[in-house]
């Protein structure tokens, strides 16, 4: 089954309203001066909170081929949460994707495997695709493996999903995020390998053969292609250089850079 690619950005706590404006706009342009082939890949933009509606009205209004993702959401559609986001405040704001479980989360805030599964189950009540972050420290890695930490998390994640929900898994390496030490091709393919298998126990292999696994960690134009080369990496969550305009472009347009 072919699966489309997927380049999603997550800007993080980066760019306010104001500036996303001129970001997606300038992005819109350069990739059409590019002749970018919106076919070929699916891009997916997460900004902050505060920038989805705006963003929002952009796609709506000049058509510009990106989808809208959050980069969080509550366990909880409504209530006393204060501080929260609900996943119906994002259906209804149009996001198709929302992160769940990425390791900023994990650390900073505290989240654990079994708040990552309720997060799932938020995202898939609200019919929004969620973009399961897993992915090892170094000294995880040390001294369990490459696979074990990521395979474990995604198992609890992927607790009571049933087998025909749209999900997305991200490998993101905690050593790799925001510190230009990239892991290897075969690093990541090993580890998405482990993911798909985990999908298909949990989910079947119609899952197993649809759902896309990313890499994410020090994604940049440079070292794209050489992600997406590998049969079980279907795409990347890019950070830092997803907020740069010129650097996202290429990266979205990876296959120019291998003449694939
Ligand atoms: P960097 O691309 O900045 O390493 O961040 C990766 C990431 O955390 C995307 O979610």
């Amino acid at each position: 089954m072919a699966r489309t690619p997927l380049i999603a950005g997550n800007w993080k706590m980066n760019l306010d309203h104001l500036q996303a404006v001129a970001f997606v706009q300038k992005l819109h342009w350069t990739l059409k001066d590019a002749a970018h082939d919106e076919n070929s890949v699916e891009v997916a933009l997460f900004p902050p909170f505060t920038n989805l509606r705006t963003v929002q009205i952009l796609i709506d209004a000049d058509k510009v081929p990106f989808v809208l993702g959050a980069q969080d959401l509550s366990t909880h559609d409504s209530g006393a949460y204060t501080g929260e986001v609900s996943g119906v405040f994002l259906d209804k704001l149009a996001c198709r994707y929302v992160i769940v479980g990425h390791s900023e989360r994990r650390d900073y805030h505290h989240e654990t495997d079994a708040i990552v599964a309720e997060k799932v189950q938020a995202a898939l009540r609200n019919h929004l695709v969620p973009v399961i972050c897993v992915g090892e420290t170094l000294e995880q890695r040390e001294e369990s493996g490459p696979t074990a930490v990521s395979v474990a998390q995604l198992q609890v994640a992927l607790e009571g999903v049933p087998a025909d929900a749209d999900v997305v898994v991200a490998y993101e390496p905690v050593w790799a995020i925001g510190t230009g030490q990239v892991a290897s091709p075969e690093q990541a393919q090993e580890v998405c390998a482990a993911l798909r298998a985990v999908v298909a126990e949990k989910l079947g292999d119609d899952a197993a053969a649809r759902t896309r696994i990313l890499y994410g960690g020090s994604v940049k134009s440079g070292n794209v292609a050489s992600f997406l080369r590998e049969p079980d990496v279907d795409g990347a969550l890019v950070g830092g250089a997803s907020i740069v305009v010129d650097e996202f472009a290429a990266i979205i347009r990876y296959q120019k850079h291998v003449g694939v």
